[in-house]
């Protein structure tokens, strides 16, 4: 997935040396406002003035009984940081109507602004009406503090609900402008019908049965915890409570968890949370019915946390470690902050950490997640390029759906990790694409198709991004597509000590297209869950400055260049790679290196061999064989013998054409071993 960070970077934007010009101050560019009666409306936008009236007059009413503020800071996030939200937590799709991504919203009594993701920008002005200022969160636009001093009084008090800000984001923001807590939600107050939060049955994760008990990851979290002399962890990061607890719930589509906040000392566990979703089975593996050691959980009401919070802060514990933040881990709230009395250490939670390390067996899942997602890709692409050769017509939003049927058929699958992305021509270009039904394109055979997608399985997530071309690509398109791919193998064949940084292996998979004068405006890789978040902290490969991380063996991270034409085509690819160990070299030093889990071919016809280094060569032809072997079996196994063909077909031995001598010689060679394969495979049961 093309790297959502989860924070809107508060600081570097407005950071832009040249001065505030005005075209600056009015905002992302608008089309069709103010609103006449010649130009309709994008078909999206809702008219959004009675509700920011009502809002308003919630607004004043609350500065008059309660807090005093003279501005109303909404964070896109709940009371979680969670990387996706419930539909009860989607208050800036509620108040404006946008529905990406990230943003934040701040009003006034007169003004009302929004800042979101650049790459979001076009969205935002579809979706978002007239009475908006849109504005973008880089650094060549005017920050959230900088509208405040431009637009309020000097000492304007700006409210927030604590619950839904960052402590670390509210520590930006109070550097540069007054906030204050407030107790009411006033977004809540007008939200009229707001939906409940989903119902699920809490399940246990099949990795508590396969050993990585979550008494064992109890004991290491107690552990962490007598080291740095705390008396007490609070964990308010959702998918960090599913893995140390080995539960599993939907708080969201794409995200399996249970919504709680988890409490642990030496001596007890508490798990705020609904009960009504446990059942038999959890309550017995988390011993919940009869919890009288520290051993077992016991379960509280959500809301009392607040309560036990503060009262045994007070009088019981000494030393509190509280979540900070780091790349895709926002880290608690400052609700959360507050209410503890006691000393806080404020560091990434050790259970961050932890799951990063994936255990023998959660590496043993990720294969077979691995395994049945490309199946089932393979299997799709056939199906699909069957349809586009025999005359159908497809659109991007189809494509999408069908695609998401075909992983939900395989065994244990869990749904998708994300929102697919299905993007044909210049919607390629625009890393962000949102797939909906609304802009859906059709597909044909004249430009680039980018489908950027994954799988959520009971053992695994997956994270998987292909470009394909269905006619004849331009030369230059070939020239890129090939320098992103040099750029993927580069940094997936690498052989490098532990104390590379990930930032340091960022370059590789840039260098192919530096050399030719191109580049990326996003990340090139982030950590992934199992079976929980897409896109989990804190790992992160990219040329931004942030905490410097080292890779470790049993991490996973992707490996996704791309390069982006804008208005004409975007090309990206992205593996999952595996960080194993490699060898000692000889005085000593362990040196690592990566095995792709991902198991996808690339599009061989977007692929110009000349380009390609031996070595790169090789790695090509190792990972082709891999693919032949272990998804060629399993599409046997599962007869699906038209993504065998789609398949093999992709997947064939590249010669070196270099090697002109011995280029006949290898054809024949990569002839006779492809068919070869293909009749051991084909002639097995
Ligand atoms: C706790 O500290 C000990 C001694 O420094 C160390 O060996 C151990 O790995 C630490 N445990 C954790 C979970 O950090
Ligand atoms: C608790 O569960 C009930 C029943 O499923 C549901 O109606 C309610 O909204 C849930 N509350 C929270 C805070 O999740
Ligand atoms: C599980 O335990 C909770 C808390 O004691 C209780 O409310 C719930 O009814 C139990 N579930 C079942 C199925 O026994
Ligand atoms: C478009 O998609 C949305 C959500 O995916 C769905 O609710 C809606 O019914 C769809 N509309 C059409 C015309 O298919
Ligand atoms: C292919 O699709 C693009 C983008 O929608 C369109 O501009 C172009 O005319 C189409 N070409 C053909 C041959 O249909
Ligand atoms: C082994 O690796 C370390 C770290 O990269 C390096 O400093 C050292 O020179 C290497 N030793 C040899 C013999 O290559």
């Amino acid at each position: 997935m093309k790297f959502f960070y989860i924070f809107m970077c508060l600081v570097c934007a407005g950071q832009s040396r040249t001065g505030i010009s005005s075209s600056k101050l009015s905002g992302y560019p608008r089309t069709a406002c103010p609103p006449s009666e010649s130009t309709p409306q994008p078909p999206l936008r809702v008219d959004a003035s009675d509700l920011l009236a009502r809002f308003r007059q919630e607004m004043a009413r609350n500065t008059a009984r309660a807090e005093k503020f003279d501005a109303y800071l909404l964070p896109g996030s709940d009371a979680h940081q969670s990387p996706t939200l419930a539909e009860r937590d989607k208050r800036i799709k509620f108040l404006t109507g946008f529905s990406g991504s990230k943003a934040m919203a701040i009003v006034t009594q007169d003004k009302a602004a929004i800042w979101v993701d650049p790459y979001d920008a076009m969205q935002a002005d579809e979706e978002i009406s007239c009475v908006w200022t849109i504005y973008t969160d880089s650094k060549n636009d005017i920050s959230i503090p900088q509208w405040v001093q431009m637009n309020l009084r000097a000492r304007s008090r700006i409210g927030v609900d604590a619950t839904l800000i960052s402590q670390s984001q509210w520590e930006i923001l109070s550097r540069r402008m007054t906030l204050v807590p407030v107790r009411n939600n006033l977004v809540d107050l007008v939200w009229a019908g707001r939906p409940q939060y989903p119902d699920y049955d809490i399940a246990i994760s099949p990795y508590e049965r396969r050993g990585d008990t979550w008494t064992s990851k109890i004991a290491r979290v107690r552990e962490t915890l007598r080291n740095e002399s705390c008396d007490m962890i609070i964990v308010t990061a959702l998918d960090e409570i599913s893995w140390v607890l080995n539960i599993r719930g939907r708080e969201s589509e794409y995200f399996p968890v249970v919504r709680a906040y988890l409490v642990i000392t030496d001596k007890v566990i508490y798990l705020y949370t609904n009960a009504s979703r446990f059942s038999y089975n959890v309550n017995g593996t988390l011993k919940i019915d009869s919890c009288y050691n520290a051993n077992c959980v016991r379960l509280v009401p959500y809301e009392n946390v607040w309560g036990d919070l503060r009262t045994m802060s007070a009088q019981i514990w000494k030393k509190v470690w509280f979540p900070g933040e780091a790349p895709f881990i926002p880290g608690g709230s400052r609700a959360i902050h507050d209410v503890i009395q006691s000393d806080k250490i404020i560091k990434v939670s050790p259970i961050a950490m932890m799951k990063a390390a994936k255990s023998v067996n959660e590496r043993q899942g990720m294969d077979e997640a691995h395994l049945k997602d490309a199946v089932a890709f393979c299997d799709f692409m056939a199906y699909f390029e069957n349809k586009m050769k025999a005359g159908d017509e497809w659109d991007e939003f189809t494509v999408a759906a069908t695609l998401d049927e075909f992983r939900r058929q395989q065994a244990s699958s869990e749904g998708i990790s994300f929102k697919t992305i299905v993007a044909f021509g210049a919607h390629s270009a625009s890393p962000h694409h949102d797939t909906n039904n609304i802009t859906s394109i059709k597909i044909n055979s004249s430009s680039i198709l980018l489908i950027d997608s994954g799988g959520q399985y009971l053992d695994g997530t997956t994270d998987l991004t292909r470009t394909f071309h269905l006619g004849k690509p331009t030369d230059e398109q070939i020239n890129v597509y090939t320098r992103v791919l040099m750029g993927l193998i580069d940094l997936a064949s690498a052989s490098f000590p532990e104390t590379m940084t990930l930032q340091e292996a960022d370059v590789l998979a840039r260098r192919p297209l530096w050399d030719a004068g191109l580049n990326y405006d996003h990340a090139t890789g982030h950590g992934i869950g199992v079976h929980l978040s897409v896109e989990e902290g804190p790992l992160m490969i990219s040329q931004e400055d942030h905490p410097k991380h080292r890779f470790k063996e049993s991490y996973y991270v992707t490996d996704g260049p791309g390069y982006y034409e804008e208005g004409q085509y975007g090309i990206r690819i992205e593996n999952v790679l595996e960080v194993i160990s490699n060898y000692k070299n000889e005085s000593g030093e362990r040196m690592l290196q990566f095995r792709s889990a991902t198991l996808v071919p690339f599009e061989p016809k977007l692929i110009d061999r000349k380009l390609l280094s031996p070595k790169q060569i090789t790695w090509l032809n190792d990972y082709n064989t891999r693919i032949r072997e272990e998804v060629g079996a399993e599409l046997k196994r599962q007869t699906k013998m038209k993504g065998f063909h789609w398949m093999m077909e992709k997947a064939q031995v590249i010669p070196d054409a270099r090697c002109s001598a011995s280029y006949a010689h290898s054809h024949i060679l990569t002839l006779v071993s492809t068919i070869a394969i293909y009749f051991i495979l084909s002639s097995e049961n």
